[in-house]
C-alpha cells in the first residue's frame, strides 16, 4: 500500500484539530463499512496501524510532533481517541466473522460428489524386484544392498576385470572428477552392476553365503526401447563346500517357473563374464508363444534373460585376501545377475522400458 500522508496542519486551534480529527474519524468508519473478508480486515489493519506506512503512524509522526507545546496535549488526546476508534473497528470487523456474502460464496453443496484420493501403488519396477527378491528369499537367501558410487577395485578389478583389460569397455559408465591424486582402485564411478557387493559380502562374512542384491545401476548406454543408463538388477550369490554348476541350474530353473510360471522351461547358454567360469546365459521358453517361435521371440522360442556362472577362482582369490576362507580348492559357488526392467517388461508385456521413468499416472496406474 502507498504512503497516504494527512494533509499537513497549519493551524492548531480547537477548531482546525476538531476538523481535521472528525474528517479522519469519518474516513476510519467508512473504511471499515465494507470489511467483508479476511483479507479486507486486514488489509484495513495495514492501512490504519501498519507500523511503517499506516495512517495513524502518520498522523502520531506529523501532526503531534509538528504541535507547538501548548498545542500537544489537545493534538495527544485526540489522537487517542482516534486511536480508540480505529481499534474498536478493528476489533469488530475482525471478530464478527464472515458476511452473509462470503459464506454463501464458500457454502458446501453436500449433493456434489467428494474428492477421491487415489490410493498409492508399488511402482512395477519396484514390485518385480520385490518379487525377485521374494523366489530367494524363501530358498534361504538373505537380502542385501551396496552402495551405488562404487570404486574401481570393487566394480571392475575385484570382479576379474584387469585395469586396461578391454572387458571394462563393455560398462562404460560416468566417473567421479578430480581423483587424480587417488590411486586407480580407490577411484570412484557410478557402479555398472550389482556384482560388486558380491565381494562386500565376501569381505564382511565367511562362507556359506546365500545373499540376493537388489539395486540402481548405471552404464553409458543410449536410449531406446529397451536400454536405459539407468536400470536395475537383481545379484545373487551361493557359496559353500561343493556347490556345483547342478546347483545353479535348478536353483534359476526354479526361479524362472516361480516368476514366469510352471510351464516356463529354461536352458543354459555358454557365455562369458570375467568373473565366472564356465559362464552362460540363461534363456526362458518364449512365455509369449509357448515356444513356437513369435515376433517376441524372433521366431526361435527362447528368450534371453539373465547371465550366471561359477564363481571365478581369480575373485574367491580377491576376497581371500580379507577372509581366508575363500580358498577355491577348499569351497565352490555360483553367481547370476538378471535385469529388473527387462523382466518387468515380460512379466507385464510393456515395450518401451521409458515407460517405467516417465511418471505417466495412465501407465502408473495400471499397476494400483
Ligand atoms: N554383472 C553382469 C552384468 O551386469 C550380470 C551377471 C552375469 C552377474 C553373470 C553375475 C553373473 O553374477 O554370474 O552384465
Amino acid at each position: 500500500m502507498t504512503n497516504e500522508e494527512s494533509p499537513n496542519l497549519s493551524s492548531f486551534d480547537d477548531e482546525s484539530l476538531n476538523k481535521a480529527f472528525a474528517a479522519l474519524e469519518q474516513q476510519a468508519r467508512d473504511d471499515a463499512s465494507s470489511l467483508d473478508s479476511p483479507d479486507a480486515v486486514e488489509a484495513f489493519r495495514l492501512r490504519w496501524t501498519g507500523r511503517k506506512q499506516g495512517r495513524l503512524n502518520d498522523v502520531s509522526s506529523r501532526w503531534l510532533k509538528a504541535a507547538p507545546s501548548e498545542a500537544r496535549k489537545s493534538v495527544g488526546e485526540r489522537f487517542k481517541t482516534l486511536k480508540d476508534l480505529v481499534e474498536g473497528l478493528l476489533e469488530q470487523a475482525a471478530g464478527s466473522g464472515p458476511t452473509d456474502a462470503t459464506l454463501a460464496a464458500e457454502a458446501i453443496d453436500i449433493t456434489l460428489p467428494g474428492t477421491r484420493r487415489l490410493t498409492g501403488a508399488e511402482h512395477p519396477i519396484t514390485r518385480t524386484l520385490n518379487e525377485i527378491v521374494s523366489v530367494f528369499a524363501a530358498l534361504g537367501y538373505s537380502v542385501g544392498v551396496g552402495p551405488e558410487v562404487e570404486t574401481d577395485y570393487y566394480n571392475f578389478e575385484s570382479m576379474n576385470f584387469p585395469p586396461g583389460h578391454p572387458a571394462r569397455d563393455t560398462q562404460d559408465t560416468l566417473v567421479i572428477a578430480n581423483q587424480e591424486k587417488r590411486g586407480l582402485r580407490e577411484r570412484l564411478l557410478l557402479r555398472t552392476h550389482t556384482s560388486p557387493v558380491q565381494m562386500r559380502t565376501m569381505e564382511r562374512q565367511p562362507p556359506p553365503v546365500r545373499i540376493v542384491i537388489p539395486g540402481k545401476v548405471h552404464r553409458n548406454d543410449a536410449a531406446d526401447a529397451t536400454h536405459s543408463p539407468i536400470f536395475h538388477q537383481v545379484e545373487g550369490l551361493c557359496v559353500d563346500t561343493n556347490i556345483t554348476f547342478s546347483d545353479l541350474k535348478g536353483t534359476l530353473d526354479h526361479a524362472m517357473k516361480a516368476l514366469f510360471g510352471s510351464a516356463v522351461k529354461t536352458r543354459f547358454f555358454p557365455s562369458f563374464f570375467p568373473f565366472t567360469e564356465p559362464s552362460a546365459d540363461v534363456q526362458i521358453s518364449c512365455i509369449f508363444c509357448g515356444g513356437k517361435g513369435c515376433r517376441k521371440c524372433k521366431n526361435s522360442g527362447w528368450i534371453e534373460l539373465l547371465g550366471c556362472g561359477m564363481v571365478d577362482p581369480a575373485v574367491f582369490a580377491f576376497a581371500a585376501e580379507k577372509q581366508p576362507a575363500y580358498d577355491p580348492k577348499k569351497i565352490s559357488g555360483f553367481a547370476f545377475g538378471m535385469g529388473v526392467e527387462r523382466i518387468a517388461m515380460m512379466k507385464y508385456g510393456i515395450s518401451e522400458i521409458g515407460q517405467f521413468y516417465a511418471g505417466d499416472m495412465r501407465f502408473l496406474g495400471q499397476f494400483a
